[in-house]
């Protein structure tokens, strides 16, 4: 049972790219969705997360990361609507396929909620793609409303969530 817990990976913010072994992240974004990631791959993902980090504003953005910091078990950012200072979007989301169902996409959005309030956020937003039922499962068992299917910008089916953070 203990191997359930959330509590049991520490969700933590990555504030500059040495916080991090930001290849092992790159890998870990591929991974997640069930491909072999190439070096090349890797390396080009690394090389955008790193220049991400280094300009990181905490104000409107954050990388949070779940887990030790050589070898992470999931990964998602968050960051603040430009738009709408009120709200704040539930992005990027990836947990260890290795490591799945121990609760650690639900603490790392448990630490999304908190930083988004803590800096101003009355609503976290959150879509994915229709096709993906797993996340549909994951967003509504912690605690999202469904708000149907759209279609993106670049003409993908998507589900749209929303989450009251006060
Ligand atoms: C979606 C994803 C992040 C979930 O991460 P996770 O750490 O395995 O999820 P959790 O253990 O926190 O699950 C919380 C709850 O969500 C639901 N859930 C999660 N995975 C599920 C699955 N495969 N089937 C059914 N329900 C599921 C369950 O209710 C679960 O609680 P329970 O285990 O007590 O039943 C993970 O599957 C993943 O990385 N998928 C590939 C990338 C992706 O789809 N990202 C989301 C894009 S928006």
């Amino acid at each position: 049972m203990a191997e359930r817990r959330a509590d049991r990976v520490g969700v933590w913010e990555a504030t500059r790219p040495t916080d991090v072994d930001v290849e092992a992240l790159a890998s870990l974004m591929i991974a997640a969705w069930g491909r072999q990631p190439t070096a090349d791959e890797v390396s080009k993902k690394a090389q955008r997360l790193r220049a991400e980090l280094q300009e990181i504003d905490p104000a409107g953005r954050a990388v949070l990361v779940a887990g030790d910091p050589t070898a992470p078990a999931g990964f998602c950012k968050t960051w603040r609507d430009e738009a709408d200072p009120k709200t704040w979007w539930f992005v990027a989301l990836v947990v260890d396929p290795n490591r799945r169902r121990q609760r650690i996409g639900m603490a790392l959005a448990r630490k999304v909620e908190s930083y988004a309030r803590d800096h101003g956020g009355e609503v976290l937003r959150s879509e994915t793609h229709a096709d993906n039922p797993v996340s549909i499962l994951f967003h509504e068992a912690i605690g999202f409303i469904n708000d149907g299917e759209m279609t993106a910008p670049d003409g993908d089916k998507i589900i749209a969530f929303h989450r009251r953070l006060r």
